[in-house]
């Protein structure tokens, strides 16, 4: 099997997950997230890096580099910018990979301004509302299309 990369990006203020809103965002910090990714993804012979930024030009700046490096998914959280970025809507529109938007919680059941998301335009599939699961289900469904 050939070794595909992912890459997983967590923007703002995800660096605080576990006390950031747990009754939301649940009680696992992002380090146990990610070190869960990176098990999975080893496990089945992914090549995965994972990113959090609370800058979105940060999260613009690594999105570009994805376009070059053979990154063949990025699965995304982009927390609050989902709902004001068209800029990193214009740099996944740019990246031909396939994206995966992932959210902790059903951003549908909370307040109005959360409902629309720029980057569900771009995103070939939308998962919201399953808390950290939803990462673990973004890359099985990947493995599971390999
Ligand atoms: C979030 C939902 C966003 O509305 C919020 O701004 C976040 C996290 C989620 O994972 O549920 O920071 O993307």
């Amino acid at each position: 099997m050939s070794v595909h990369k992912v890459l997983v990006l967590h923007g703002p203020n995800l660096n605080l997950l576990g006390t950031r809103q747990p009754e939301i965002y649940g009680q696992e910090t992002l380090d146990d997230i990610n070190s869960r990714l990176y098990e999975k993804a080893a496990v089945n012979g992914w090549d995965i890096v994972c990113r959090q930024s609370n800058h979105e030009g940060e999260l613009i700046d690594a999105i570009h580099a994805a376009r070059n490096d053979d990154t063949a998914l990025i699965v995304i959280n982009p927390a609050a910018y989902t709902h004001t970025s068209v800029a990193i809507l214009d740099a996944l529109n740019a990246y031909e990979g396939r994206v995966i938007e992932v959210h902790l919680s059903n951003i549908h059941k909370r307040e109005a301004f959360r409902h629309h998301s720029y980057v569900s335009r771009r995103a070939d599939g939308v998962i919201a509302g399953l808390g950290s699961q939803g990462y673990y289900v973004a890359l099985d469904a990947l493995f599971a299309a390999d």
